[in-house]
């Protein structure tokens, strides 16, 4: 009996913490390579653009982090690029759940 609540026990935590490491790395990576993300921004340098570090520090514990990163991806707002004025690029699906795995990655960058 003992062990089988110990299995239980054991069950729940790793559905828990799967749960929690939804995010597709290599997915997200791929999909900002197709959009040319890359171009401007590195994990942790900064380029023309911040380091998805820095965006991930500026955003953490920020409730609607994800919801004006995907805004930020999906509308292309105005983002100055050397004193000028230019759209900021658009990330390259239509497939919510593919571009916030993305932000999600951008998010948890370290
Ligand atoms: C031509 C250069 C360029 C390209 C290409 C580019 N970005 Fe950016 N990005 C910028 C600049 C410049 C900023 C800073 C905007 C600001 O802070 O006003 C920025 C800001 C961001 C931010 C932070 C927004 C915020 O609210 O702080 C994210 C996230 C981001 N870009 C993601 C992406 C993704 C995803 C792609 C690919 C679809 C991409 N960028 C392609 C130049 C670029």
């Amino acid at each position: 009996m003992k062990l089988l609540s110990t299995l239980l026990v054991a069950c729940g935590l790793m559905t828990t913490s799967m749960a929690y490491a939804a995010v597709d790395a290599d997915a997200a990576q791929a999909l900002l390579k197709k959009s040319d993300c890359f171009k401007c921004h590195a994990v942790d340098k900064k380029k023309d653009g911040p380091s998805y570090k820095e965006v991930a520090k500026k955003y953490a514990g920020k409730a609607d982090a994800e919801d004006k990163l995907y805004k930020h991806v999906t509308t292309g707002p105005m983002v100055e690029l050397d004193g000028k004025k230019e759209e900021h690029k658009k990330i390259k699906s239509t497939d919510a759940a593919e571009i916030k795995n993305a932000v999600a990655w951008i998010l948890s960058a370290k």
